[in-house]
């Protein structure tokens, strides 16, 4: 799949590049080519040299099945100490995400367990959801911390994601989401919070090289446009990358978080309409998370199509976390964005794989198949690429290559 180096925006979307009986020729953990079969291996000179490495050369028969870029899932919150239940069982009986939260439920009763466990204990939990998606194709991971909301317990967090970051084969893009919620100390003393985040947090995460990106929920009952502007401001001033959550319930005016640059802007399940030409004019990604959407209960899910149609660049992500959307498949992302967001099995992947690499900022080494870039790939036992987001909730990634290595998938 041919991607480049720029997000995707409209019918562009569409191009992922399909080649029949491909070949793809790795070395040194990057791809080297990739084409039809014929013309790759039937050149004499590539031949010569396959003849020449026999012994060294490792060949991998897909089988007639697919293989796309690694899946990129850009947008996780993998640090916690286990599932919300209580919040599941209240939902199913009426109470919205919103009502839960207001009650001390949501993001806040996850984090007493954050705070009591160690980093021994919150790594190998992340290690273990890291392995999950890396067996569902996703060869790299955005993580965000956001359930310790003190110095002590971001930074430990952001510690547990380096730590299972070393031990997984995929690479790993670390995000502090210090601002996720107020934590219950600081009722009534919000902007003392914002202070600490500025001031201490940021500072620390940036100072011990723990995070590229400062991430904020910018939403009622969590921060104001204010504060979110001020902790982009600290994290620009610090050198950090910024993304925020944005427009999930209610909308908020873009216009002031987009002086920012914002890698990407995500949820954002209700946009202004003057907004979206601003977004079009832009780099910043919309991160599209209908995970969260389907987990909630909610019948509304974002207006891709007129994101999309408006030139805005659209990428998909789980948002895997123990609140709103406990999965680890982009496979199953990749379903819910044909069957709700209207995207077709063509865009859901691109918006998967090439965008999601920009939201993350690494389109020069991420996302597509070019020669150059890193030989991360997955590979589904089906015959046909759509077959991807139509099997839903059943793995078929077969096998994952990550640096030219196979690493992962159901056989590896
Ligand atoms: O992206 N919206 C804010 N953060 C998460 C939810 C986190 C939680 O409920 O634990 C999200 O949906
Ligand atoms: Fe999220």
């Amino acid at each position: 799949m041919q991607g480049g180096h720029a997000p995707r925006r409209g019918l562009a979307l569409e191009e992922i590049g399909l080649i029949e009986d491909a070949a793809v020729l790795c070395g040194g953990g990057r791809i080297i080519t990739a084409g039809p079969q014929r013309s790759i291996l039937g050149g004499p000179k590539l031949r010569d040299l396959l003849r020449k490495n026999r012994r060294k050369v490792r060949e991998i028969d897909c089988q007639g099945g697919v293989v796309i870029p690694g899946l990129i899932d850009s947008h996780t919150h993998p640090v916690f100490a286990g599932p919300r239940l209580v919040d599941f069982e209240k939902r199913i009986t009426g109470a919205t995400y919103e009502e839960i939260a207001a009650a001390g439920g949501g993001i806040r009763s996850s984090v007493a367990g954050v705070r009591k466990a160690t980093r021994k204990q919150l790594s190998d939990h992340v290690l273990h959801a890291f392995n999950a998606m890396l067996s569902q194709g996703t060869t790299t991971i955005e993580a965000k911390s956001g359930y310790g909301l003190t110095l002590e317990d971001e930074i430990k967090s952001l510690r547990a994601i380096g730590d299972a970051a070393r031990h997984w084969p995929g690479t790993v893009v670390p995000t502090l989401l210090a601002a996720h919620v107020v934590p219950q100390e600081f009722t009534g003393k919000e902007d003392q919070y914002v202070d600490l985040v500025c001031r201490k947090i940021i500072p620390q995460a940036e100072s011990d090289k723990l995070a590229t990106f400062v991430d904020v929920f910018c939403e009622r009952g969590a921060f104001t446009l204010e504060q979110s502007e001020r902790i982009f401001a600290a994290a620009q001033k610090a050198g950090l990358g910024v993304r925020a959550h944005v427009c999930q319930f209610t909308p908020s005016n873009l216009h002031t978080l987009l002086s920012f640059h914002p890698a990407s802007l995500d949820h954002m399940d209700c946009v202004a309409q003057h907004d979206l030409t601003l977004l079009a004019s832009q780099d910043t990604v919309v991160t599209l998370l209908p995970g969260a959407n389907y987990f909630l209960g909610h019948s509304g899910f974002a207006d891709a199509r007129r994101l999309i149609d408006s030139g805005v660049a659209v990428s998909l992500a789980t948002d895997y976390n123990p609140g709103t959307s406990p999965t680890p498949s982009m496979a199953f992302v990749i379903s819910l964005a044909c069957t709700h967001l209207r995207m077709s099995p063509r865009e859901a992947i691109a918006a998967s794989t090439i965008n999601a690499a920009c939201a993350l900022r690494l389109q020069e080494r991420k996302g597509s198949i070019e020669p150059g870039k890193d030989a991360d790939l997955a590979l589904f036992d089906v015959k046909d690429y759509r077959e991807i987001g139509y099997w839903f909730a059943w793995n078929r990634c077969s096998q994952v290559i990550v640096g030219g290595m196979e690493k992962g998938g159901l056989c590896g």
